[in-house]
């Protein structure tokens, strides 16, 4: 066996397995904090808010791109996966920023985007300068165009932000695209794309990284002599055979990545982005593969007693079955934040009413928090690991009415200005209650932030014992003491509150989490008062809130 590679920095505590119960932060780089003062969030402005993460008690920091790209899709377009875009700075600053985390005993996972690169990736260029049937194209998926001169796509397939998942070239070829034009699929069974993503996994543990998000991982092994598929919108077949996304074939790909994340000491920790069924979802996260596999099941359930209890049972069973351990996420960089999701009538369709800049049909803000702060104290009761996407612990909502010539989702054009897209969740988060930017830079945004944004910024919420931000910390503290082992016992009727709008389990020692998501009040589970998301009534747990309780003595 070879020696561990010894990497440049690591964590205060050593811990191989600190992933399987970690709370994961995620920044979206360009909108955390502007350290330059050019309206971009930067690296040297993450490494100043290091002090902060490690206070709101989270054991890791999960980065969204932050590699040189054009931006056609928010860096995840990227140019060169081993370096850092100079508007936001330098790899000496990423070394900093990571030692910095280090230091506070924060784990940093990295985002990998292996399915495609930007066009302005020198393999790209490459491709684009050779002929048809080069090697460098090779590394693509170009293929000639059908009718009778090529004229027409080689396929119908579709892109996910809209039009068709093929682009013509100058000499008459096609390129395969299932994000943006600029964003060309890479091609997984060329060996040369292997092995060179392999040597990006290597270069950022060398440095000491944690553990890597794999963007769309369901999507690297491809059928191409499928020429049909029905829309983005079916549900993927449990067996396998869809042409695109999750084929059997992938995995021998990320078996591969195992081998190279186990190099080092402790192992380098992945959570797979595959948006699979959940039967299927869980081979990424087997052992011999990536170990996680983001579940997005309560990200998309409505806020229902008996939906969240199905996905919960069904997704610990899962992990116990194949050795992963769950993940919980509410909200991410790609969808309505959840406590605009909560405040919105149920069914609303998001796009339709962001289209409305928010209006119709009317949120009801209040209502949203009361919710979210409600669905994050059960999520962090949960066994497993949780990420959670800045600004919901200042219990953000969704910036809906950004003007449509800012907004930057590639969403925006390719559907033909009928889908606004993500930016409503990328506005950069708040740190003051004035100032330009509210305390992101010292210059506007480069997304413009809603005028009531201050409200909720860190500085008015610090020290607010009814903040958002005061609740997400208490929650993270008591988890810290009281999270471990993977054991979760549902309580029944004859014990918890009985009515069906309640959600009940035991974790070890008696803990008790217990929700209420109906709209009335039920009687408060007996025991004391850990911890609440809400205030509460004499003897009563009110509507759409959680409580912790512990056995008295
Ligand atoms: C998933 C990412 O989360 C999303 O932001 C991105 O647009 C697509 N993958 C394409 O990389």
């Amino acid at each position: 066996m070879s020696t561990p590679r010894t990497p440049a920095s690591t964590p205060r505590t050593p811990d191989a397995d600190w992933w399987r119960d970690a709370v994961v932060y995620q920044v979206y780089p360009r909108s955390f904090a502007d350290a330059d003062g050019d309206g971009l969030g930067d690296v040297e402005g993450i490494t100043s808010r290091v002090p902060y993460l490690a206070s709101l008690g989270v054991d890791a920091v999960w980065l969204s791109p932050f590699f040189p790209s054009p931006l056609a899709d928010g860096g995840y377009d990227v140019a060169d996966y081993r370096a850092v875009d100079p508007r936001l700075g330098t790899l000496d600053d990423f070394d900093a920023f990571l030692h910095a985390a280090h230091e506070h005993d924060l784990r940093v996972i990295v985002d990998i985007v292996p399915n495609h690169t930007s066009s302005a990736h020198p393999w790209f260029e490459a491709a684009l300068a050779a002929a048809p049937g080069s090697p460098e194209r090779a590394r693509y998926v170009f293929r000639d165009g059908a009718g009778a001169s090529g004229e027409l796509p080689p396929s119908d397939w579709v892109s996910n932000f809209g039009g068709s998942a093929w682009t013509r070239v100058p000499d008459g070829q096609w390129y395969l695209h299932l994000f943006a034009p600029e964003q060309p699929d890479l091609d997984w069974s060329n060996p040369e794309v292997r092995s060179d993503f392999e040597e990006t996994l290597r270069f950022w543990s060398d440095r000491g990284v944690d553990g890597f998000r794999v963007d769309v991982a369901h999507g690297l092994a491809k059928d191409l002599s499928t020429p049909y598929r029905p829309s983005n919108e079916h549900a993927l077949p449990l067996d396998g055979s869809d042409p695109l996304y999750d084929r059997d074939e992938v995995h021998e790909i990320f078996e591969g990545w195992r081998r190279v994340l186990d190099e080092y000491d402790p192992p380098r920790a992945a959570v797979a982005e595959a948006w699979a069924p959940a039967p299927r979802r869980v081979l990424y996260a087997r052992p011999t593969e990536l170990g996680q596999a983001f579940n997005f099941d309560l990200l998309e359930a409505p806020f229902d007693a008996e939906v969240f209890r199905t996905i919960i049972s069904r997704n610990t069973a899962a992990a116990d079955e194949s050795g992963a351990s769950s993940t919980w996420v509410l909200s991410n960089h790609d969808v309505v934040r959840h406590a605009t999701r909560y405040g919105l009538p149920e069914g609303t369709d998001t796009d339709a009413w962001l289209m409305t800049d928010g209006t119709e049909p009317a949120l009801d803000r209040e209502r949203g928090l009361r919710r979210a702060r409600a669905a994050t104290l059960l999520l962090l009761a949960l066994p497993g690991s949780t990420y959670v996407y800045q600004g919901e612990e200042l219990g953000l909502h969704e910036a809906p009415a950004i003007p449509h010539d800012e907004l930057q989702d590639p969403k925006w054009d390719r559907t033909g200005h009928t889908v606004k897209g993500r930016d409503g969740c990328r506005v950069p988060i708040p740190w003051t209650p004035s100032g330009p930017s509210f305390g992101f830079g010292p210059v506007a945004p480069h997304l413009p932030q809603p005028e009531d944004f201050g409200a909720s910024s860190v500085e008015a919420e610090d020290g607010d014992p009814g903040s958002t931000l005061t609740l997400y910390r208490a929650a993270l503290a008591a988890r810290a003491r009281l999270q471990r082992g993977e054991e979760l016992t549902w309580v029944d009727a004859e014990t918890a509150p009985a009515s069906a709008s309640v959600v009940a389990f035991d974790r070890h020692d008696g803990w008790r989490c217990v929700m209420n998501f109906g709209t009335g009040p039920v009687p408060l589970p007996a025991g004391r008062v850990l911890l609440a998301s809400g205030p509460l009534g004499d003897g009563e747990l009110p509507g759409e809130t959680t409580v912790w309780v512990a056995p008295v003595g």
